[in-house]
């Protein structure tokens, strides 16, 4: 593949996610076959601004696809928002001699490498990082399938708890807009109720559910609420107005925070980090750039970085109804 591109800069910003380590070193590895050199850049825009680089070679990223989090570190830049923080990273990337920039993020993460693209034009293909599965263009991003079952793990442990003492959970779950990790892991740990800020059915028909669910014969009930649920109330607040509502029940709270971004990546997303890996840098070789890879159907795509920024991923209505018929 005989390309303009000699050398790639390869960065993770915004939230980690399982999987990241192992796009790294898809890329790294990318490269390498390609015989073009590859560097790390640490903290994300930040270590972009500071220049602080390193060579990266095959050898280099041994050991890592099992790895959660990402060796080179991520941040989240106030200083790239800025003309004259873009400018000094441009200085140090010219400076460096890389050429090229595969970034492994979130939508924050693509607004900067989207001005940045078009403001130097600078070739930037992205790589979606992020366990919400917020990014329009791809079914999958890297860490959401790795998240879901760190969710049913902690579900189907806290589930023994809530059977054994009779209990109503209720269980906080990561998806700051989103309601994909409340809703799949859900459905997969088998939850009464699910809460996400895309559908808000509103307090009373939560009473009405647990009434049911209490009816039907059910002596223990786990209820999951995206961080971003629109009820209006917190989980604490939830829990003290259902407690008011309906005395019977012995409730607790389970907020599942940042065990939900952390740990080995499932088998998936270190497949999925390989594959997008691979697209991104042969996207930037065959002379393409301002676009994320995504997947869809079980095949890689591209879709141009303002879509990807701007676009909103749908909620399956569909699993909404097989978790009501499930909760039967
Ligand atoms: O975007 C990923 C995410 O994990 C969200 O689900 C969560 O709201 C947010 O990041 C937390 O961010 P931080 O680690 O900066 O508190």
């Amino acid at each position: 593949m005989e390309s303009t591109i000699k050398k790639i800069g390869v960065f993770t910003s915004g939230g980690d996610s399982p999987g990241m380590n192992a796009a790294i070193r898809s890329v790294v590895r990318t490269c390498a076959f390609h015989q073009i050199a590859c560097v790390g850049i640490y903290r994300g825009y930040e270590g972009m601004i500071e220049g602080d680089f390193i060579d990266l070679g095959p050898r280099d990223v041994n050991n890592i696809i099992n790895k959660g989090g990402t060796f080179l570190k991520s941040a989240r830049s106030k200083e790239f928002r800025t003309p004259e923080g873009r400018k000094k990273a441009h200085d140090h990337l010219v400076g460096a001699g890389i050429d090229a920039l595969v970034v492994i993020g979130g939508d924050g993460s693509f607004t900067g490498a989207q001005i940045f693209n078009q403001e130097y034009g600078f070739p930037v293909v992205g790589i979606p990082g992020t366990i919400d599965n917020d990014i329009y263009g791809t079914t999958s991003t890297l860490g959401f399938d790795t998240a879901l079952n760190t969710v049913v793990d902690a579900i189907d442990k806290i589930r023994d708890t809530a059977s054994s003492h009779n209990r109503l959970f209720f269980v906080e779950v990561m998806g700051r807009d989103v309601g994909h990790i409340a809703l799949n892991a859900g459905v997969g740990s088998g939850a009464e109720e699910i809460l996400i800020p895309e559908e808000n059915l509103g307090i009373d028909r939560l009473l009405e559910s647990l009434d049911k669910s209490k009816n039907s014969g059910k002596s223990s009930s786990i209820v999951i609420v995206a961080e971003g649920d629109k009820t209006g109330k917190n989980i604490f607040e939830l829990k003290d107005y259902v407690e008011q509502h309906r005395p019977q029940y012995d409730i607790r709270v389970s907020v599942l925070g940042h065990m939900q971004r952390g740990g080995s990546p499932s088998c998936f997303d270190r497949v999925l980090a390989c594959r997008m890996g691979v697209k991104a840098v042969e996207t930037l070789l065959s002379g393409e750039s301002g676009y994320m890879v995504g997947i869809r159907d079980n095949k890689l795509n591209l879709t141009p970085l303002d879509k990807a920024i701007k676009g909103h991923t749908k909620i399956d209505k569909e699993l909404i109804r097989v978790s009501d018929i499930m909760s039967t």
